[in-house]
């Protein structure tokens, strides 16, 4: 079986993780600050506050900018559930704007004609999805003209860039996630990156029960935070996250290569001035259900990301979604597959992937 991810973990996570057991500290110390700092930098961000979870950061994220119950957030139903669930969490309103059908990610145009409908809107939620860059320069340009806050969920798109500039700098403030699964892994862990001294230093508070001081608590805050354990995978983990994109970039590449030619398929697109760090690589058709029959039976993984938008789960029904139509979504829900593109590939796992594909019709 070739499965859909693959995280590598080597002998040097495992002693470095040894390195912590062995001092004491397993939480709060030098290894979760020294990772905040990396990956801060290396995203092109002033602050770094590392979390449990991509969805703690995205909590907290969100939270740092202090909305009020009711505020509006933009965002996109073609996503993992926590990008919205971040918004309620919040005790805001989750608007839901379409996503363009090549790209996968949210359509500046949806969002333009929502702001005619919902003028108050507050704040975006953008998701950098499977990996590629949203259209920047019309979203920054609707953020300013409307007076919005833009929220980066970057989980996907470690190392992403936009005109050569990484993801996860462009908003006020943006979360990203360590899932196994993911572009680098913490096991589970996330980061909240931003510019804004102030946000930072919510951010701070909410993710340590709001305690500037031991046993002093200002706000209303959580245990969000990541462990040392953690933090000693994510620093072995990030000094080949460029090697690791690399390997998926080149694998993404020989797919399309391989693939971009048969007629029952829809290959991945990526803009000029964008890299896409293929968190997945994500193909459409309208033969799936057959594909995945075919893909179980030849023992190649796959995944369905997603197969409905948000606003059609149980909870969003019942929080009063039952009205609201993301026709490319709601298309798209039903003809994308995910196939294998993790860097833990051998060249004959993408042959026989290739080979495979190119049989089925
Ligand atoms: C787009 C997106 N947002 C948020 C999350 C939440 O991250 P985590 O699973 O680390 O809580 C994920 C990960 O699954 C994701 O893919």
């Amino acid at each position: 079986m070739i499965p859909i991810a693959n995280p590598i973990i080597d002998q040097e996570e495992k002693e470095l993780v040894n390195e912590v057991m062995d001092s004491g500290m397993l939480i709060m110390g030098e290894y979760v600050k020294k990772f905040e700092k990396k990956f801060a930098k290396y995203s092109e961000t002033n602050y770094g506050i590392a979390t449990s979870s991509g969805t703690t950061a995205l909590d907290v994220a969100v939270k740092s900018l202090e909305l009020e119950e009711g505020d509006k957030v933009i965002t996109t139903p073609f996503t993992f559930i926590a990008s919205s669930n971040s918004i309620l969490y919040s005790k805001a309103d989750p608007i839901f704007a379409d996503v363009k059908e090549d790209t996968y990610n949210i359509d500046p145009d949806s969002i333009r004609e929502l702001l005619k409908e919902h003028p108050n809107t507050k704040a975006i939620l953008i998701v950098h999805l499977f990996g590629l860059p949203c259209d920047m320069d019309e979203i920054m340009e609707i953020a300013n003209e409307h007076n919005l806050l833009l929220i980066e969920d970057s989980a996907q798109a470690h190392g992403a860039t936009y005109d050569g500039r990484k993801v996860g700098s462009f908003g006020e403030v943006s979360a990203f996630s360590f899932y196994p699964t993911k572009n680098m892994t913490t096991s589970e862990g996330g980061i909240v990156l931003t510019d804004d001294q102030e946000i930072m230093e919510r951010a701070r508070l909410l993710v340590n029960h709001g305690s500037p001081k031991k046993y002093h608590h200002d706000i209303l805050g959580y245990n969000y935070r990541m462990t040392n354990i953690s933090a000693a995978i994510g620093l072995v983990q990030f000094k080949k996250l460029d090697k690791f994109n690399e390997q998926r970039q080149k694998n993404a590449e020989k797919l399309t290569d391989g693939l971009n030619d048969l007629d029952w398929l829809e290959t991945p697109v990526v803009p000029d001035n964008r890299e896409h760090v293929f968190h997945q690589y994500t193909i459409k058709t309208d033969y799936r259900n057959e594909l995945l029959k075919y893909l179980k039976e030849n023992e190649i993984g796959f995944g369905i990301h997603y197969p409905m938008p948000a606003y059609e789960q149980s909870l969003y029904k019942k929080l009063g979604y039952k009205d609201t139509r993301c026709p490319v979504t709601e298309k798209l829900c039903d003809q994308v597959v995910s196939i294998p593109v993790h860097p833990a590939l051998s060249d004959e796992d993408l042959d026989y992937i290739i080979e495979k594909l190119r049989n089925f019709r």
